[in-house]
């Protein structure tokens, strides 16, 4: 056992204590942000004369051993120690001697906990915007090859309307896009930095705070130290930014699904993404996109739990903030992974464009259409409305889309069709006339596309 704070206590912690105070089984995970925390705050030491430069260049060089060492994998970070703070200031004293028991000078670890957490939660923000990006990519090569692809869409599950596959590729690239802008927002809020805010009440020490926020790439230091030490909203928009993004893509992964089904093969998943039954030899089961659907639950749950956490904390650190360390860890590892698989899955998918055809033309999805024919000739909507629904019942009685029906069958439900009715019903008909911004029609849609290439190109630099 390596503490740091045996000096008051008589007696040894008890073994069970002692590991269920714990956290170097989880905190080993930002040995590289608590290293570099901890350089900078000694260039801030040093720089204020608190240490020599002497000290700082042996802290420094020790620390950056240490670094090396874990990196290669000669030092292991073991479970002897406390936390990872312990960790690097014991092995640091060893190296170093002396010079090593002054790192922590005007500093506590309720800072440093907050600056570690937040310094690594910053690189996974970025990297999960990353990983959107790329999804974001993909979705933008589908909606490119497939302007033309005409396919239902849906309300309550029941074919409504035609619309084409690049239509429905970019509902879902507009919600991985605001996931990004939340992204961006979270780490616009969140990158000031705790460093220097002590145990709770800064420190009696002339630290100069502006200058460790900016070695360490803060946008400045946060302005009240007990706030300092005890936020943890950031962890709450992050989770709550992934809770979404998994809600996202859980929509998404249900859609495969469906779509993937025996009934519908609109999609087929390649099988690089597919798994088998051990016992029905013709199975090819969607596994990962019920995997990423599955797996929306942890993060929920992560967010619930964190904010239940939280909310009967005093000000100001209280050991319950060290709880926000595993669930945050999980819920990002799970969000990346899922994006990331995800997008393998959407890039091989196979789009049965046929089906999704024939779908279209089978399921009335141009009854709306029909309506609108007799409106343009004169009939009052509700009217139109009541006409096409007799129609659509006799092509129900006589298993037959509208598109075939002969115009006799047509006239004898209502004299206003004309020959031209097959040209105002067609599916390519239907959806080119839907040209408002955002609708699925191609002019409109190569507008908003041209939009997004510019979006994507935009986020290069
Ligand atoms: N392991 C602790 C955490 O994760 C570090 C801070 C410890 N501070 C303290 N006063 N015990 O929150």
């Amino acid at each position: 056992m390596a503490q740091l704070w045996g000096g008051r206590f008589t007696k040894e912690t008890d073994q069970l204590v002692y590991r269920f105070n714990a956290s170097i089984s989880f905190d080993r995970k930002f040995y590289r942000q608590d290293m570099e925390g901890s350089m900078a705050h000694v260039r801030m030491l040093a720089k204020q004369g608190i240490l020599t430069e002497q000290e700082r260049d042996k802290i420094l060089e020790g620390i950056q051993g240490i670094l090396e060492d874990v990196e290669s994998g000669k030092l292991p970070i073991t479970d002897q120690y406390e936390d990872i703070h312990s960790f690097v200031e014991a092995n640091l004293i060893d190296r170093i001697g002396d010079a090593g028991k002054k790192l922590h000078t005007g500093r506590s670890r309720n800072d440093q906990v907050a600056l570690d957490m937040r310094l690594y939660t910053r690189d996974e923000v970025l990297e999960t915007d990353g990983l959107l990006k790329k999804l974001l990519n993909v979705l933008f090569g589908i909606m490119e090859r497939n302007t033309e692809t005409i396919m239902p869409g849906f309300t309550h599950l029941q074919k409504a309307q035609p619309i084409t596959l690049a239509h429905h590729m970019g509902a879902y690239f507009e919600m991985f896009k605001r996931d990004r802008s939340r992204l961006k927002d979270i780490y616009e809020r969140m990158n000031y930095c705790p460093l220097g805010a002590g145990a709770l009440a800064g420190t009696t020490y002339p630290l100069d705070r502006e200058y460790t926020a900016e070695l360490l790439g803060f946008y400045g230091p946060m302005l009240n130290s007990m706030d300092a030490v005890s936020d943890r909203d950031y962890l709450i928009e992050y989770l709550s930014a992934m809770a979404t993004i998994m809600m996202h893509l859980s929509r998404f992964c249900e859609e495969i699904i469906i779509w993937n089904s025996n009934e519908y093969r609109f999609v087929e998943i390649d099988d690089a993404y597919s798994t088998g039954s051990s016992i029905m030899p013709q199975k090819k089961n969607p596994d990962i996109a019920e995997l990423v659907r599955g797996k929306t639950g942890r993060v929920y749950g992560a967010l619930t739990s964190l904010l239940t956490t939280l909310k009967g904390i005093p000000l100001a650190y209280n050991k319950d903030m060290q709880e926000d360390k595993e669930l945050v860890f999980d819920a990002i590892d799970t969000v990346k992974g899922c994006v990331a698989l995800f997008t393998g899955m959407l890039d091989t998918i196979r789009f049965c464009k046929e089906r999704m055809n024939d779908s279209a033309r089978h399921g009335f999805t141009n009854a709306t259409d029909a309506a609108d024919y007799l409106v343009n000739h004169g009939v009052p909507f509700r009217d139109a409305h009541g006409i096409v629904g007799r129609l659509v019942l006799y092509c129900i009685e006589h298993q037959k889309a509208l598109d075939d029906l002969s115009l006799e069958e047509y006239r004898a439900i209502s004299p206003v069709f004309e020959g031209d009715i097959y040209e105002a019903i067609s599916m390519e008909t239907c959806v080119n006339r839907r040209l408002t911004v955002g609708a699925p029609g191609k002019e409109a849609m190569e507008t908003v596309i041209e939009n997004y290439r510019a979006y994507l190109q935009d986020q290069e630099g």
